[in-house]
């Protein structure tokens, strides 16, 4: 079992986006997957409400934690992956939660602010010792600074991931369903953007 968390104390960063994304990947490719949602904003909780029963995801279970002593017993879970996705502000959640992790991903968008913003939370993930990277998401493509923002993030010491999640409608609009683009929106650049993202994660994941 891999456990995985998406943390950025910055929040509207894409961690539910990125979170769902991959644990539909891994489901789709039939591996099992669990979503362990820690933010008290219940965004997860709230995908999985919306998702129809026939829903080719409904094998994602997504479980509701409130307490950062509640985390640890995802470890119990007969799975492949747990993805956790943590509350942006709350340190404590997102201490346990990196606790029991085996990597931590860092979604950030392409601007300043938000790569400022995200020091602090990469020096607290690094300080674990555990593989640690960023996910660039919201990538306009063929844009200049979402290519500034690849080449200074491949100069930190946390991993960068080199395929960047796009900006696409789709991640929204599929996830206000309980779905993600790879169920929603088969075949297109979306969904394509989630297979490559996820390939590369997968890849990191292995070394
Ligand atoms: N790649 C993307 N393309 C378009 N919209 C996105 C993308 N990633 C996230 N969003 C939208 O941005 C908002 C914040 O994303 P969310 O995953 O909730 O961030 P966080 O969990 O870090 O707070 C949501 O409305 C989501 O639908
Ligand atoms: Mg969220």
């Amino acid at each position: 079992m891999k456990v995985i968390s998406l943390i950025n104390q910055k929040g509207g960063v894409g961690k539910t986006t990125l979170g769902l994304s991959l644990a539909a990947r891994w489901h789709l490719s039939g591996k099992s997957v669990a979503v362990i949602d820690a933010d008290p904003q219940k965004s997860a909780v709230f995908w999985k409400e919306q998702q129809s029963s026939d829903s080719r995801l409904s094998g994602v279970d997504v479980y509701s934690v409130g307490l950062p002593s509640e985390i640890r017993s995802s470890k119990n879970l007969d799975v492949d992956y747990v993805i956790i996705d943590t509350p942006g502000t709350d340190q404590m959640m997102t201490r346990s939660a990196v606790n029991i992790s085996d990597a931590i991903l860092i979604p950030v968008q392409p601007s300043s602010f938000d790569v400022r913003a995200s020091a602090p939370t990469v020096q607290a993930a690094l300080a674990t010792g555990k593989p640690t990277a960023y996910v660039v998401n919201r990538f306009v493509h063929q844009s200049q600074l979402g290519r500034d923002v690849m080449t200074s993030l491949r100069k930190t010491p946390a991993r960068l991931i080199l395929k960047a999640m796009g900006q696409y409608q789709a991640f929204a609009r599929a996830v206000g369903e309980g779905e993600t683009p790879s169920t929603m929106f088969p075949g297109t650049t979306a969904s394509q953007n989630v297979e490559a993202v996820g390939k590369a994660i997968d890849e990191w994941l292995q070394e």
